[in-house]
């Protein structure tokens, strides 16, 4: 099996763990259609999505959060004093200061490391583990616990047919750790610099007028499937050069869970051969932004469709425009 060879400057790093939570609440494609007019035959042929997790009332981002990093610490065989720095996408906190990340430490009885949210949308667990690399190829930190919280189902406009179906809720986390040989290659990761307002959540203000709860999720969804299976799979092949190996050493593909289509289009753009193990977790979990590819990779070890020691080719993409992309060795 191959492994990553020295990619990167400074200390190599590598996953230790991954740890998902999903949302307790199931929600159907037939339950949904009573509140748009569309239909579980429509969802599934153009998404793949037969049905999503909503979090309950009590399954705050917080509560999910932490449940997540808990897990993750507990699988990576460490203690919570262990940890250096801790780092949370999201983009469903509902308070714009203090960072979820200080709310999670405390929760987890962490204290003086640092703690920061990173609003990168879809893309943000990718910059997590590019970020989290780089503080262990620094020298500032040994142990990164990071993490992704959603509750997208507060965001959406629930009679919008051309959104409202795709999004669900729940949490990730993992470990990033100083190793003697890399398990995380340098992320291939930017923003397209246009179509700022291809996909994103509406302004606060504007909600506020509309006497909305939350400001909700709009989208031009035709843009954002065109860019993600054009330029972002293109990205998605940088990153194996970055990495230094080709599309035959990889064992696992999980690419954001936006939609089974557009990991179609990139399957065929990367030319990923038959032997990679393809994440669909977006089937039984809808699309939970940055939360989506830790499920999806925790879900692929407790299943067995993905084992410790392979190569994974990760892909994030979302509101910004931005992406991530890198290759990294299983937990
Ligand atoms: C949203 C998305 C599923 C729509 O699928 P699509 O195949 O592009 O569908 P279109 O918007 O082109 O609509 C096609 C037809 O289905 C209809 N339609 C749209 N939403 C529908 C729904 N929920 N149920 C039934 N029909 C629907 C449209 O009215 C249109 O009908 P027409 O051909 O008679 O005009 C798809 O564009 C997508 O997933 N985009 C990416 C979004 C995304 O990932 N966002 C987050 C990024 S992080």
């Amino acid at each position: 099996m191959k492994t990553l060879t020295s990619c990167a400057s400074g200390s190599p790093a590598r996953l230790l763990s991954v740890a998902g939570y999903r949302g307790s609440r199931v929600v159907s494609n037939h339950e949904f259609c009573q509140w748009i007019d569309s239909s579980d035959e429509w969802i599934q042929q153009r998404t793949g999505i037969t049905e999503r997790r909503w979090a309950t009332p009590d399954e705050t981002v917080l509560q999910m959060a932490a449940a997540a990093s808990r897990d993750a610490v507990q699988r990576a065989g460490i203690s919570l004093d262990n940890i250096d720095a801790l780092i949370v996408a999201t983009v469903s906190h509902q308070q714009q200061s203090p960072a979820l990340a200080t709310a999670l430490a405390a929760a987890l009885g962490l204290s003086d490391v640092p703690a920061f949210d990173i609003s990168a949308a879809c893309a943000g667990f990718c910059y997590l583990i590019e970020l989290a690399r780089s503080l262990v190829a620094s020298g500032a930190a040994r142990h990164v616990l990071i993490a992704a919280s959603e509750r997208l189902s507060d965001m959406i406009d629930i009679t919008d047919r051309s959104t409202a179906f795709l999004f669900g809720d729940g949490a990730g986390a993992a470990v990033v750790a100083a190793a003697d040989t890399p398990g995380i290659s340098p992320a291939v990761w930017g923003t397209t610099g246009t179509n700022v307002a291809a996909v994103g959540i509406e302004p606060w203000p504007d909600a506020v007028a509309k006497r909305q709860a939350f400001p909700h999720i709009v989208m031009d969804g035709a843009k954002v499937f065109r860019w993600a299976a054009t330029e972002v799979a293109a990205k998605a092949l940088e990153a194996l050069v970055a990495a230094n190996i080709t599309v035959a050493d990889l064992g696992v593909f999980i690419g954001h869970q936006a939609n089974s289509r557009i990991i179609d289009a990139m399957l065929r753009r990367l030319a990923l051969p038959d032997h990679v193990a393809v994440s669909r977790d977006i089937r039984i979990q809808g699309n939970t932004s940055a939360a989506s590819i830790p499920i999806a990779m925790s879900a692929m070890l407790e299943d067995g469709s993905a084992h410790c020691g392979q190569l994974a080719l990760l892909v994030g993409f979302g509101a910004g425009l931005s992406y991530a992309t890198q290759v990294v060795t299983m937990p």
